[in-house]
């Protein structure tokens, strides 16, 4: 017991010296554009001398980047100098998808350590997030990018010629004496794990953590990059593909996390009758999936793990169904019990004195919800009938869903034959309330546009930054939480499930699930789920369609008196003449006027293609967030008082 403590002492002070001073891993900052955090303008200048050889890695594309003078030219390093570290001459073309060195020279400019690129922007879809993360793939930030230009995301268009700030950094006095000499700019990708990058370079694990300012049980994201501290010169052959299978992930459990008051707590919304239960379900799926997924990986050499957007829709290709309840039903209920486990587990009693005793009093809305306070922290928890348990012992891809817009399921408790699940709270409620319910100060335009990309946000994240690609299935306006301050949390994964990739035909084009159990909430259902049960992230991308109709009208998603649904009145309003009077019309009467026309206008244009019949009318999720941000940014300029001017002055570019 002594000698524990005694190591436990060592090495946090280990650790707290080696973690001083160096730099903080971007953990999917990049991924919120709008906001700042102290990380994603760029690593600190911290070096122990202002400037320093430091190697980037790219993954060479065809056929844009795929050689070291297009490569160097791209992340402005030389030709002869990528063409040496990676033991190929300067024209050889690479194969495609093949990690490439890159030596640069990284300096200090203002407070940050960086290398100055620049880039002259090729099509109108250009923006800085893509810019950031697709081109650069993400060894630069959108912060960091807006921060040293000076035009506005709006503003972009083809020809401009951007600065790119991009991400490096010099060794620190504690790393130069502890022999490092360059720090590597390694991209993380699908499957990676700290201690296979580590092992890949062949330096320790917690040299590697404490470079980033990581904890072992810290979670590594793909398109981010990590500081891969070098003694020696990378050599070309660590880049490639481990032959032996790097060891499986298994970090412990996550220290409770109380009193981190920067975690909000939410709940899950009252929503299906059985909806904690299916959650557990649908990630005992999940988990058994993204098992299966990962010995996949391990297998091919060069998996293509993105999710196409949408295979064509072909009824005779249709596979033959996997429902959900038939995978999980064969788990036994004590293996899953390890999983839940870890999380953060609660006493009983503990829950009790949150709860009041589970008083009427802190019951939410007549459900099975009660609030609940631990230490100061807003928590509820939901009770269930049964010992509901989760399979496997994956609980880091359960962390892995980790999006500040969607909501956190953060421990649980089995008592005396039932099951307690702890989130997070969200103060405000559900949109539907919100909208709906005649609540006491109406959502204004800004709400709704932050609202609306929030929630492109969360999808976005589940579609294309999961492991394997999540959908929701059941995304509505009484998912969808907001916080104290109107950002928008989405809940309720009762129903989601994970894209069955094992379906790829040699194409590599994805096969798509069917199912016969349709289930999902009247008015937000895709009819080709409805009609052939076919489940695609498209199903998604028409909910939010729906959402969006809900945000912008005020009404209804299950439709009028007249029984039409929400989605089949939008193609009426934005066709034939009078445009501008038939959007002022449908809009919710209760923002009065105070809107932009135009962006409501874009806005509902968005909606309309989302709630296309056709599923390959419809944009990915990538892209409708990407139109929701420049929307977003619109009204973030956007001046209430303009409001006539706008709408009198601006020429609305559509109808005759
Ligand atoms: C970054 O922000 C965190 C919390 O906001 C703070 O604790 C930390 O000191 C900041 N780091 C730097 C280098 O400013
Ligand atoms: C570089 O490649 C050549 C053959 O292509 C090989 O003989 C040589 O050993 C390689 N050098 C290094 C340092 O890997
Ligand atoms: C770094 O700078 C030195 C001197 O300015 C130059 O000779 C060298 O080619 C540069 N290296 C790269 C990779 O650009
Ligand atoms: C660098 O950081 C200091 C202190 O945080 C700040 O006052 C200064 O404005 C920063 N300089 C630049 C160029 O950002
Ligand atoms: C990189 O760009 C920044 C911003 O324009 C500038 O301040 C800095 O001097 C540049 N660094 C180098 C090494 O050219
Ligand atoms: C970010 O870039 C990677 C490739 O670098 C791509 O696979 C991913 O889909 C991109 N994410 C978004 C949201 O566009
Ligand atoms: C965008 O361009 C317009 C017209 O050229 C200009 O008036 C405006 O100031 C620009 N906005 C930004 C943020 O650069």
């Amino acid at each position: 017991m002594k000698m524990k403590l005694l190591t436990l002492m060592v090495v946090s002070v280990l650790l707290v010296a080696a973690v001083h001073g160096q730099q903080t891993y971007l953990a999917n900052k990049q991924l919120d554009c709008y906001n700042n955090y102290n990380s994603t303008d760029g690593y600190v200048c911290n070096g122990a001398s202002p400037s320093c050889i430091s190697y980037l890695t790219f993954r060479s594309i065809s056929p844009l980047y795929n050689s070291p003078t297009s490569i160097a030219y791209l992340l402005d390093s030389t030709p002869s100098e990528i063409a040496s570290a990676n033991n190929v001459t300067d024209v050889a073309p690479i194969p495609a998808d093949t990690l490439v060195l890159v030596p640069v020279n990284c300096s200090c400019s203002g407070n940050y350590s960086q290398h100055n690129a620049s880039y002259t922007l090729k099509t109108a879809s250009d923006t800085y997030f893509g810019v950031a993360n697709n081109t650069y793939q993400g060894l630069t930030t959108c912060q960091s990018l807006m921060h040293q230009n000076p035009y506005g995301d709006r503003n972009l268009t083809v020809g401009l010629t951007m600065e790119v700030p991009v991400r490096c950094a010099c060794p620190t006095a504690a790393q130069a004496a502890a022999g490092i000499n360059y720090l590597l700019v390694y991209l993380v990708t699908w499957g990676d794990s700290t201690e296979a990058i580590a092992q890949r370079f062949g330096v320790d694990e917690s040299t590697l953590l404490a470079a980033n300012d990581l904890l072992s049980t810290d979670i590594i994201y793909p398109f981010t990059p990590l500081l891969v501290p070098l003694k020696t010169k990378p050599s070309p052959l660590q880049l490639q593909l481990p032959t032996s299978p790097p060891p499986s992930p298994s970090p412990p459990p996550p220290p409770p996390s109380g009193g981190s008051s920067n975690n909000k707590w939410v709940f899950i919304g009252v929503g299906i009758g059985a909806g904690c239960l299916l959650l557990l379900t649908a990630l005992a799926v999940f988990l058994f999936l993204s098992k299966r997924r990962r010995r996949q990986l391990r297998q091919s050499p060069k998996p293509n793990l993105r999710p196409k957007s949408s295979g064509d829709y072909t009824p005779n290709s249709l596979l033959p169904t996997i429902a959900s309840d038939d995978t999980t039903k064969s788990w036994s209920s004590s293996g899953l019990k390890i999983a839940v486990e870890s999380l953060t587990p609660y006493k009983f009693q503990d829950l009790q004195r949150a709860t009041q005793f589970f008083s009427e009093s802190n019951r939410i809305n007549g459900s099975s919800v009660f609030r609940a306070t631990f230490d100061g922290d807003e928590a509820a928890v939901k009770v269930m009938t049964g010992d509901v348990a989760l399979s496997g012992d994956e609980i880091n891809i359960l962390k892995r869903i980790n999006h500040s817009n969607i909501i956190r399921l953060s421990g649980f408790c089995v008592h005396q034959g039932n099951t307690y699940l702890v989130y997070e709270f969200a103060p405000s409620g559900s949109l539907i309330d919100c909208l709906h319910k005649g609540a006491i100060s109406p959502l204004s335009w800004k709400q709704r546009v932050q609202i609306a990309s929030d929630v492109a946000g969360a999808l976005n994240y589940l579609h294309n930054f999961t492991e394997p690609p999540l959908i929701h299935k059941n995304l509505n306006s009484s998912n969808i939480l907001l916080d104290a301050n109107l950002r928008a949390k989405v809940a309720n994964f009762g129903l989601a499930r994970a894209v069955e990739l094992d379906n790829e035909d040699e194409d590599g084009e994805q096969g798509f699930q069917q199912t016969r159990h349709v289930v999902g909430t009247r008015g937000y259902m895709a009819p080709e789920y409805i009609e052939n049960g076919v489940i695609t992230p498209k199903l998604d991308v028409f909910a939010f369609g729906v959402v969006l109709l809900e945000l912008l009208s005020g009404r209804r998603a299950s439709g009028d008196e007249e029984h039409t649904l929400l989605y089949e009145s939008i193609s009426g309003v934005l066709e034939g003449d009078d445009v501008r009077d038939k959007i002022k019309e449908f809009m919710d009467p209760s923002l009065k006027s105070e809107y932009p026309l135009d962006l409501a206008f874009s806005m509902a244009q968005l909606a309309k293609s989302c709630v296309a019949l056709q599923i390959n009318s419809r944009p990915t999720m990538a892209q409708a967030s990407g139109t929701l941000s420049k929307i977003l940014s619109s009204t973030l300029d956007w001046d209430p008082s303009d409001a006539e001017d706008l709408r009198d002055s601006r020429s609305l570019n559509y109808g005759r």
